[in-house]
């Protein structure tokens, strides 16, 4: 009897070590609690054959003797901003895919008390995390949010934390090994140590009832699952202040009901009210916006009304900077030329985009669609890469779940229908709803074939009865030259869902003109013609609920090798590279402006 308590105990002792060497559960809102910036420039080293970690020079070590001596050193090195892709910051690592080591020393902040996190908000692709030379933690996923707790780890001062980011593309992986848009690599995105009480508040999910317009529901998780512990919800503005206590699980529930004066948030009138959250260690705060979306048939409602969806797409990224876009700063440029044309949706294409733009797009009255890279070509047979997609969206929805602005959870981009596709896509939804079961499940396509019999587009996949809203990317004029002429141009795709086309256009170089009959003159001139045919063939497809032109700016891609036209980047932009407006830019502000 005595042996096995002893091995149970180890074995608790190992799961509990084991733990920690693997990235926990992400913090909500790490912006609303006390952080302290660990952005800035970062010792590096290019380790292009991958010999850093056989050498463990993550321990730092100096030669002390006469007689050792080390073929390495942080200091004094190459140093690269974080965050940032490392791509855009030096010529030799435009086109690098490998690994990099980042280093940093940093003091625990003076007055810090309780528990000490460090917090990343994306690295890369993939990521081992040492901290005064030990391992503890790492992360796969280059778009998502991960934290590892350092309270017993870190020394008052001098703490050396060393990340190992490697950005090679593999089978397995999400995205997998080609993808149209450039395979940045690095810290991308912020890094802070985050410091909390010992009894904190870890998560909440505040959002108002998916069916009521006058209800909110509460739900908060006070960490290391306490027992009893009093927390309350107050929305000053709207006099709210509700009374919680956590259950046997550390979390509590409340339904506020018969809310008064509620404004709720739309795009049109985007209005975010103070949330406090509190207990009697613990406060934090965070804007939210409480809105009802439904569907009903094929008509897709915001607060009871029907709704347009006027998209458009972008990738994360600054084109000017040929880099990977960070910033708030970054955000409202991207987020303020959309505004600029009209739309009340923005498809943050292909992965999750930093947190900036989510909560921009949110402050300046946009709803979102996001999505993890499920982008064409997905080993859907790996049990490995089906486990990380789950984790991957699950990170995705933890992060932006109060966000009110998110309206679509999207699950795949371009996939061909299987057996193991649908089943992979179905785990993606079974993880989503298990976080949010409130808002759309959506997906795009590019399956929607002109049937010569029938004389109208269709499509044959009855994945899409898993679906609320269906989205079809199609490439009328592009890829693919038209059957009939646009205004002959019928669907019948999806017809008892809404429908989105998710997208569509075509390649101009900015400035270029000729002829708008020929694909290959790569003009402004084809590019505004061919705008021009698909909005005629969308009058066309009767449960259209939307459109969103692909894409917002050009986009650099390792796809695109035309030395004239393209150079290395995507030219369906609306806006080139250079940050000008293409003739078609204004084909979609005079749409938008008009559409009811
Ligand atoms: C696809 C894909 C995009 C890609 C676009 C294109 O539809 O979803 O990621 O950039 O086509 O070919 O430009």
């Amino acid at each position: 009897m005595k042996l096995t308590k002893t091995i149970f105990s180890l074995l608790i002792l190992l799961c509990c070590l084991l733990s920690n060497t693997f990235a926990q559960e992400i913090l909500v809102n790490v912006h609303g609690r006390k952080t302290q910036s660990l952005n800035g420039k970062w010792d590096a080293i290019i380790d292009q054959y991958d010999q850093g970690r056989k050498n463990k020079i993550y321990l730092n070590k100096k030669p002390v003797g006469k007689t050792d001596f080390y073929e390495y050193s942080f200091d004094a090195g190459l140093k690269l901003n974080v965050p940032s892709d490392w791509n855009s910051q030096l010529p030799e690592l435009k086109y690098y895919e490998g690994t990099v080591w980042y280093a940093k020393h940093f003091d625990v902040p003076k007055d810090h008390i309780g528990r000490l996190f460090i917090y990343f908000a994306a690295v890369s692709y993939r990521c081992k995390v040492y901290l005064n030379g030990k391992e503890i933690a790492e992360h796969e996923g280059g778009f998502t949010p991960f934290q590892v707790e350092v309270t017993d780890l870190v020394k008052k001062t001098d703490n050396f934390l060393v990340l190992e980011v490697n950005n090679t593309r593999t089978t397995d992986a999400i995205p997998a090994k080609s993808f149209d848009w450039w395979n940045y690599g690095g810290i991308t995105r912020d890094v802070m140590l985050v410091s909390t009480p010992k009894v904190y508040i870890h998560d909440y999910f505040i959002q108002l009832d998916k069916h009521r317009n006058n209800q909110i529901n509460a739900v908060v998780k006070i960490a290391g699952s306490q027992v009893n512990v009093a927390v309350t919800v107050e929305l000053p503005e709207l006099k709210i202040k509700q009374k919680l206590v956590t259950d046997q699980r550390g979390i509590a529930r409340a339904s506020i009901s018969n809310v008064k004066q509620l404004q709720r948030w739309s795009p049109e009138s985007p209005k975010l009210y103070n949330v406090r959250i509190s207990t009697a260690e613990d406060m934090i705060n965070e804007m939210i916006g409480f809105r009802n979306l439904a569907v009903k048939g094929t008509g897709i409602y915001l607060n009871d009304k029907p709704v347009f969806l006027k998209s458009i797409s972008f990738h994360e990224e600054i084109p000017q900077r040929k880099g990977r876009a960070f910033s708030e700063a970054d955000a409202v440029m991207l987020l303020s030329e959309a505004k600029a044309l009209g739309c009340n949706m923005i498809r943050l294409a292909h992965y999750p985009q930093n947190e900036y733009t989510v909560r921009a797009a949110e402050k300046m009255g946009f709803l979102l669609w996001e999505e993890t890279p499920i982008w064409q070509g997905i080993d859907f047979e790996n049990q490995e890469t089906r486990k990380k997609a789950g984790t991957m969206i699950k990170e995705m929805v933890m992060r932006d779940k109060n966000r009110c602005a998110l309206s679509f959870w999207g699950m795949a981009n371009e996939t061909q229908p299987s057996k193991a596709r649908n089943e992979f896509l179905k785990y993606l939804i079974k993880c989503t709803k298990e976080i949010d079961s409130t808002r759309l499940i959506t997906a795009a396509f590019d399956l929607v074939k002109f049937d010569r019999n029938r004389q109208c587009f269709v499509m044959d996949d009855p994945f899409i009865k898993e679906l609320d809203v269906v989205a079809i990317n199609k490439y009328m004029g592009w890829y693919h030259p038209w059957p009939v002429t646009p205004d002959k141009a019928i669907w019948d795709v999806a017809r008892n869902q809404p429908l989105i086309i998710s997208e569509f256009g075509a390649e101009a170089l900015y400035g270029k003109t000729g002829d708008a009959d020929t694909a290959s003159s790569w003009s402004e001139d084809y590019q505004a013609q061919l705008y021009k045919d698909n909005l005629e063939m969308f009058k066309h497809i009767p449960n259209l609920r939307g459109i969103s032109p692909w894409v917002l700016f050009d986009f650099r891609s390792p796809f695109r090798f035309h030395p004239t036209y393209q150079d290395g980047w995507n030219r369906k932009g609306l806006v080139s590279d250079q940050g000008f407006r293409k003739k078609a830019w204004y084909i979609i502000a005079d749409y938008y402006k008009n559409i009811n």
